[in-house]
């Protein structure tokens, strides 16, 4: 099932996520969805609390660029190791159209479990998935890649989700009239 994806400013994108405690079918329904919502909106990465649910889980596909990995599902996952430092060019489903540079760590290590709840490491260097790691952890305590910003680039951006959730909310009003 394809879900809305929360757009930044939305209080529900600010909490910090809970752990999950059960991988039950309930769970690999949630990853199941997350992929689907996150393909559909032609992401690379989509946290769970972008689609309003408070919980910590991530998914990750960056196969087009990397053809060797898999698609990730990472449950609580912890950064455990970050080095480097790079610049790359980030966007975000919460925050659509705007892309901005931001620094992160070039080799990032994470420990998260699967959806068996069976625990893993996962270790890359310089790649999409590092980048992706890092920012889509961020979601989960409630980060944003244009916290990054300059307050002056992060208004900007903020005015014009504002009008676009604005114009969006009117859509859909004049699509209920008709
Ligand atoms: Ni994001």
């Amino acid at each position: 099932m394809i879900h809305d994806i929360l757009i930044w400013p939305d209080p529900r994108l600010r909490e910090v996520s809970q752990p999950v405690t059960a991988f039950d079918a309930d769970l690999k329904k949630l990853a199941d969805d997350m992929f689907e919502t996150m393909y559909a909106a032609k992401g690379v990465g989509l946290a769970a609390p972008q689609i309003g649910i408070l919980k910590r889980v991530v998914v990750i596909d960056t196969t087009s660029q990397d053809q060797d990995l898999t698609p990730q599902v990472l449950v609580n996952p912890v950064i455990t190791l970050k080095e480097g430092s790079q610049i790359f060019k980030e966007g975000c489903l919460s925050v659509p159209d705007e892309a901005e540079n931001v620094e992160r760590a070039v080799k990032v290590a994470v420990r998260a479990f699967d959806l068996s709840g069976k625990e893993f490491t996962l270790e890359t260097d310089g790649t999409l998935l590092a980048v992706a790691l890092q920012h889509e952890l961020e979601h989960l305590d409630g980060g944003l890649f244009v916290d990054h910003l300059s307050s002056l680039k992060r208004g900007l951006i903020k005015r014009r989700m504002v009008r676009l959730k604005e114009a969006k909310r009117r859509e859909a009003n004049s699509a209920n009239k008709e």
